[in-house]
């Protein structure tokens, strides 16, 4: 996977990219970053890249000609149009599925817009599609860019040390995770749920599948509709509902 994040904050990028799980990832030669200078594009002899926008208003608007040139210096270097990723508010709103589908691409641009946005006529001319983090106003595109960046890497073969991470983790099969332990056993006073010490392997597993189901149902019960539930699974959530509905009648 090679990312190219089109940015006036080129070292945001680089800092919260090449640390940790991602930077390891670089180091290995499974994904690249390339980070290009919008500034470097101006058309501008003050290197401005932001006007004053049509028809008033408060704030700046980033011009189209510095953005479409940071575009096609990428662009003209690569076999085909590569995806290109605007972030923005308004955008659809990024998941782990969207994170899924990104992850089979050879290649994705990432534009991050500063100011009040970015003239709407590059926008037509170059943007895939706009994406979302969450439904609240960032003060640029570079979080939310890293935000997916990191989402979609994991996702990538070999990024991770353990396949099976990424397919067992929070999300995976719309369950979220049951809760994790290690040593001690005994930890100020609170002991570790006594069947992960059993030795028993299917009650081991038992017991973490119903975790996972009890917290999706008391966190993200929304997440449930999409899941792929078990006969099983779907009487240990009836039972579940019917005593949590006798504790009502109780208060
Ligand atoms: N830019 C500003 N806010 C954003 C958000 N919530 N998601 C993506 N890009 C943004």
């Amino acid at each position: 996977m090679n990312f190219h994040v089109l940015t006036l904050f080129p070292d945001m990028i680089r800092d919260g990219f090449e640390t940790s799980i991602t930077g390891k990832a670089v180091e290995k030669g499974l994904l690249t970053l390339e980070t290009v200078n919008i500034r470097d594009f101006s058309v501008n002899k003050h290197n401005r890249v932001d006007d004053y926008p049509y028809g008033g208003g408060a704030g700046m608007v980033m011009q189209a000609e510095p953005v479409c040139l940071a575009y096609e210096s990428v662009a003209s270097r690569l076999p085909k149009k590569p995806k290109v990723l605007y972030m923005s508010p308004q955008g659809r709103r990024f998941d782990q599925a969207m994170a899924q589908e990104l992850a089979e691409e050879e290649e994705l641009v990432l534009l991050c817009g500063h100011y009040e946005g970015i003239d709407e006529r590059v926008l037509e001319e170059i943007v895939d599609e706009e994406v979302s983090i969450g439904d609240y106003v960032l003060t640029g595109g570079e979080l939310a860019a890293l935000v997916i960046m990191d989402a979609v890497s994991r996702m990538v073969g070999g990024v991770l040390h353990n396949e099976e991470s990424a397919q067992f983790d929070s999300f995976h099969d719309n369950l979220l995770e049951y809760p994790q332990y290690s040593r001690p056993e005994v930890w100020r006073g609170k002991a570790v749920p006594p069947i992960l010490l059993s030795g028993h392997h299917a009650n081991v597993e038992k017991w973490r599948r119903e975790q996972s189901l009890l917290r999706t149902r008391m966190r993200r019960p929304d997440l449930l509709e999409g899941a792929a539930l078990t006969k099983q699974d779907r009487r240990f959530l009836r039972e579940l509902d019917q005593s949590l509905s006798g504790k009502d009648e109780e208060t």
